[in-house]
């Protein structure tokens, strides 16, 4: 890591220390000014520690209660590092961690609240550029959204992917076998010896899910995007590159400030295509399709579900990892990183030609980037799959739209008709699912509804429905499900997802009952209920919206300005054009 190539170098002019926005806090004349160097004498530093020198912003999502960003408070300190030998004067900021795994009803439910947060304080303090560090799912792009919203120089930190699994000389994939291994309790299959055991060796350093799931998805976003050092998505958490890395991100940023390189230079219409190019051709989450709307839609780049069609049908998947492959994060580091894999897209796929944080070009970025095992990294000769793994459907179950990543279903599926079966919601669905009274066949379509943005709320990740036990023990392993929820990065099987408009909001999916068939029809990109129109609305008379879910506090401001799925499930307010004044700091 740590390219020094200037991004903006012979075509921009540097910036004086008085154009820096923190000089308006402590150089200027005035009372003001002067309670602001005192108090800074108070933080302990003399003034010529931090006097014309670029403040950097450290943002970081650490905590307790987040195992996968247990090293972030250590990683902050290698940032100061290289922010202080950079010339820069680095202060860390902490901000609410979203951690996917405790956090309920589901983290998505605060992305953006987090960005919110993100913003207002790179907004309201003396910040002239920003570190974010961040990784588990939900962290990175409310990191980014903010820091694109407000428009600074910025620099992203991913948390970096855990270590490899382990148990009785098996690799296991955090998720991905969490779900595997449970279905094999639920089987009868595991006992309580074994069950603590997988305890121990599912997650086993600090770091972020180490398979292709949502984190590992994010952070590869955000390479590709152009805001990370080279390389960084996919540095193990405890590996000391990681610190290197950081380090270099430190020292980074000081000079993106001194050449006003601000995010919006990076985040440009190509580089969303291209990000998209890469999410498909890396097999990775689902989740990606809302982050990238949302992410671009904050960047006022045009951005949409039929773009995530159109490029899936152009890019082959590349990556063999994990749910949809046999490898983990760590092989994909030592097999060459992101970097080799964006080599391997080349600019069939690419736009080479933009800049990123660390060089004048991505093309630069990628010289001599190399793959050290073809089996990890294919050769797009040589594909895991000739298309991406995600196809957009529509039809009359989903008029705006719903995703299915196909690459990680049973083939079979992929055009089927069968009897609906539909749960309300995700209890009922928990507590019934195996009774024998609702007949459940492996070509039912198990319909989960009221878990999208509003109903959920949040979204959360139900949208693999379980199999029924029996059905399990049987050996049926997928069967075709939808739901207006999403579905963790780390999951699989013929699970349609983020159904728009969602039930809550009286979409289609609030009419199926039991009984009725539908079609899934991957190839033709269709969802249909095989109800007539008449019968459809004389059901839709009878509907009734449901009561609103919260009376007060956040989840009211939630409920009044979430969009749907198919357009990022931003607050509308924080999505739209407008105006944000500078704070008057003297
Ligand atoms: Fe944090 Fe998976 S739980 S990345
Ligand atoms: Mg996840």
């Amino acid at each position: 890591q740590g390219g020094t190539a200037d991004p903006g170098a012979g075509r921009e002019r540097r910036l004086t220390s008085e154009e820096l926005r923190s000089h308006r806090w402590w150089g200027t004349e005035g009372l003001r000014s002067f309670s602001h160097r005192a108090r800074t004498r108070q933080l302990g530093y003399l003034p010529e520690e931090h006097i014309g020198k670029p403040v950097i912003a450290i943002v970081n999502t650490w905590s307790d209660i987040n195992p996968c960003h247990q090293h972030l408070r250590e990683r902050a300190e290698a940032v100061k590092r290289g922010v202080w030998q950079a010339g820069g004067f680095p202060l860390e900021f902490p901000v609410a961690t979203l951690s996917e795994t405790f956090q309920k009803p589901t983290p998505m439910l605060y992305r953006n609240l987090l960005s919110m947060e993100t913003e207002e304080l790179l907004r309201s303090y003396p910040v002239d550029g920003a570190v974010l560090l961040g990784g588990c799912d939900k962290t990175t792009p409310a990191l980014l959204m903010g820091a694109a919203s407000a428009d600074v120089p910025a620099v992203f930190v991913p948390a970096g992917p855990m270590l490899r699994g382990h148990w009785r000389g098996e690799t296991l994939g955090s998720g991905t076998d969490m779900w595997k291994y449970w279905d094999e309790r639920r089987a009868g299959r595991i006992g309580d010896a074994e069950l603590a055991e997988l305890e121990c060796g599912l997650a086993r350093s600090p770091g972020t899910c180490m398979t292709m799931g949502t984190a590992s998805t994010m952070a590869s976003v955000a390479e590709v995007l152009g805001v990370t050092m080279p390389g960084a998505a996919a540095i193990p958490a405890v590996d000391s590159s990681h610190s290197r890395m950081a380090a270099a991100a430190g020292r980074r940023i000081v000079e993106l400030v001194w050449t006003d390189a601000r995010l919006s230079r990076f985040l440009t219409a190509e580089a969303y295509r291209d990000a998209v190019a890469t999410v498909l051709a890396l097999g990775g989450s689902t989740n990606a399709v809302i982050h990238l709307i949302a992410m671009a839609g904050r960047s006022r780049v045009p951005l949409e579900l039929a773009d995530f069609d159109r490029i899936a049908r152009e890019v082959p998947v590349l990556a063999d990892i994990r749910p949809g492959g046999r490898f983990l994060m760590e092989d994909f580091y030592y097999a060459g990183g992101l970097p080799a894999l964006l080599a391997r897209l080349d600019e069939d796929h690419l736009h080479l030609d933009r800049p990123t944080v660390a060089h004048a070009t991505l093309r630069e970025q990628l010289a001599g980037a190399a793959t050290h095992d073809t089996e990890v990294i294919r050769t797009p000769d040589q594909p895991l799959a000739e298309q991406g793994g995600l196809a957009v459907l529509r039809g009359n179950l989903a008029p705006d739209g719903a995703v299915i990543k196909h690459i990680s279903a049973e083939p079979r599926l992929l055009k089927h008709t069968g009897p609906a079966v539909v749960f309300d919601d995700y209890r009922t669905m928990q507590a019934t699912i195996n009774e024998p009274a609702l007949e459940i066949t492996p070509d039912s379509v198990l319909v989960l509804r009221g878990a999208g943005p509003l109903g959920g709320p949040g979204m959360p990740e139900y949208g693999m429905l379980p199999i029924p036990d029996y059905l399990l023990k049987q050996g049926v392993t997928d069967m075709v499900r939808l739901s207006d929820a999403r579905m963790s990065g780390t999951s699989y099987g013929a699970c349609v997802l983020h159904i728009a408009p969602e039930s809550h909001v009286g979409g289609p999916l609030a009419l199926v009952n039991d009984g009725d068939l539908i079609t899934l029809d991957v190839a033709a990109r269709t969802l249909r209920l095989e109800v007539d129109d008449a019968e459809l609305a004389r059901r839709r008379a009878a509907w009734r919206p449901p009561e609103p879910r919260y009376g007060r506090g956040f989840g009211a401001l939630y409920q009044e300005h979430i969009t749907q799925a198919d357009t990022g499930c931003d607050f509308a307010f924080l999505s739209r054009e407008g105006e944000v004044p500078e704070p008057h700091a003297g």
